[in-house]
């Protein structure tokens, strides 16, 4: 058993639930139509219920995971290498007032206020599998908006082929920034298609609640059928580009990281095996699971990349 406090869960399915702009909001929501119109409300949510959970395409039954096993544990270089040290370390991030900069191939560039942006994207609540390239996984229902809407707002020109993100940069605060562990700031993207696909979310919470700082707030990616790299952390710029964007990891070692990084358990990284993968909580004594490729998601997005050979474009 993983996690005994939860009911399993199909873990690539959406869950849409109740629209709402905050917490607040949400718990307001959640008391209005508590007669079963709304999924579990943010209790629940806390506790993990997810047994209302419509049943879904894939092929494995997981449990959420801990909110103190995802919050506890985090990769957030910009503070740490340490996967704790980095949960306190970020707590040093102001994250409001927030703007995003857009720029690049798009008719509407300009900075936009997080607020703002947050008007036009109504929130919705979503579980995801959540695989990172170090062979560890989590699932996690985390709160935020489709990707491709707010992007579709800034009017990408026919030009804009690719999507970049940046992570915030300021080494007064990110201390791990002093160090040359990446080339800073970090740096991820998708293409256009990716960026548009519905799966991928714009999140800025999780567990019914505001994302923790170490988990990226106020705003960060999720991809879900691709390594948690990709899933950039506390985006200040968006730039719409013609040509592949260059990213953080794939800079620092091209033949690990490549710019797809989709989960495939048939491309093993240079230095270990893809095949399996621990589950965070879980303990020691059981076994790892057998990891999907693209993560559990290949129904949706392995159409994606028909052409292309993913042993090359790993
Ligand atoms: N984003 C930034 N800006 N800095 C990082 O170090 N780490 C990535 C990704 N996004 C990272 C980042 C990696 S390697 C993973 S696995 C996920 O964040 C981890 O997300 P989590 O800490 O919320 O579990």
């Amino acid at each position: 058993m993983l996690i005994k406090t939860k009911a399993n869960i199909l873990s690539s399915e959406i869950t849409d639930r109740a629209v709402f702009e905050s917490r607040r909001e949400f718990i307001k929501a959640a008391t209005a139509f508590s007669a079963g119109f709304l999924l579990p409300s943010l209790g629940q949510a806390e506790t993990g219920k997810y047994a209302d959970v419509p049943v879904g395409p894939s092929s494995a039954k997981l449990a959420v995971t801990d909110r103190e096993d995802v919050a506890g544990y985090t990769n957030y270089y910009e503070f740490s290498t340490n996967k704790q040290d980095s949960t306190v370390l970020a707590q040093a991030l102001k994250i409001k007032p927030w703007s995003v900069e857009v720029v690049g191939e798009v008719a509407k560039p300009g900075v936009y206020d997080l607020e703002d942006i947050l008007k036009d994207n109504p929130v919705q609540e979503r579980i995801y599998r959540f695989r990172c390239v170090e062979a560890w996984s989590m699932v996690v229902p985390w709160i935020g908006f489709p990707l491709g809407d707010m992007l579709k707002r800034f009017k990408p020109t026919s030009k804009a082929k690719f999507v970049e993100f940046t992570t915030f940069y300021n080494p007064e605060i990110m201390i791990g920034q002093r160090s040359g562990v990446l080339d800073w700031p970090y740096v991820e993207g998708l293409r256009i298609d990716e960026a548009m696909h519905p799966l991928a979310m714009m999140a800025t919470g999780m567990y019914g609640d505001e994302l923790p700082k170490q988990n990226g707030a106020p705003l960060r990616l999720i991809v879900p059928w691709k390594y948690g790299f990709k899933s950039i952390k506390a985006i200040v710029k968006i730039r719409f580009m013609e040509n592949t964007p260059e990213t953080a990891w794939h800079k620092s070692a091209p033949n690990e990281n490549g710019f797809y990084a989709n989960v495939n358990p048939e491309v093993s990284h240079p230095r270990w095996s893809q095949r399996r993968e621990r589950v965070l909580g879980s303990s020691i004594f059981t076994p790892k699971r057998d990891t999907e490729k693209f993560n559990g998601y290949g129904a949706e997005v392995a159409g994606l990349y028909s052409d292309m050979d993913l042993k090359r474009y790993f």
